[in-house]
């Protein structure tokens, strides 16, 4: 990857809100095994997908402008990334396992409030982040990849979870007086900054 390229990952990288930033060194160490790389992000694809539509099972209807036709639009595009990733894992000989543990996230969500605003606020926050760190992540690999293929592929997923990150955040402004969200995002995001930190090295999106 050319070093003009690198830099504009490092810089839009640098523009993410998250409380800690990534070693540079994790994307090598991720990128050493680009098949089980390529499975753990199918199925983080896939379960991006399912929770735009369980946002919508559980809070149905208007509860922001544009609510319905953004969740719908998220899930469209998490499918179509699901889709992106199985068509590069199989032209690369892999293939999907069935079984997947989501410590990263899981541990996102012990913090989520009981009760309807709050846990709704929480959920779309945790959304939030989760799209924050993985588009960190995507550019971390896009600068790092030798695969040519692989590092445009995530270098424009770079791009598609950058816009998602904001527009769980915006969703989480419009359902909620905007200080209130401020300060629930800031306690979320110092909270992100110790989950990550606690996961296991590997060739995961959100290993450490
Ligand atoms: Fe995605
Ligand atoms: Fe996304």
């Amino acid at each position: 990857m050319p070093a003009t390229r690198t830099a504009n990952f490092e810089q839009r990288i640098a523009e993410l809100p998250l409380h800690v930033h990534t070693p540079v060194e994790w994307a090598r160490a991720a990128l050493a095994d680009p098949l089980a790389l390529l499975v753990d992000h199918a199925f983080l694809e896939k379960k991006a997908a399912n929770n735009a539509m369980d946002l919508m099972a559980r809070w149905p209807g208007d509860w922001a402008p544009g609510w319905v036709e953004t969740l719908t639009g998220v899930a469209r595009d998490e499918a179509a990334h699901l889709s992106q990733v199985v068509r590069h894992l199989s032209k690369r000989g892999g293939r999907l396992t069935r079984l997947h543990k989501n410590p990263y996230a899981n541990g996102l969500r012990e913090k989520v409030r009981k009760g309807e605003m709050g846990d709704l606020l929480d959920r779309l926050l945790v959304s939030a982040l989760i799209e924050a760190r993985s588009c960190e992540r995507f550019g971390l690999l896009a600068a790092a990849a030798e695969d040519r293929e692989l590092g445009g592929f995530y270098g424009a997923l770079f791009s598609s979870e950058l816009g998602h990150y904001k527009v769980f955040l915006k969703l989480a402004r419009r359902v909620t007086p905007r200080d209130e969200v401020e300060e629930r995002w800031q306690e979320m995001l110092a909270w992100e900054s110790v989950v990550i930190r606690r996961q296991e090295p590997g060739s995961r999106i959100h290993s450490w």
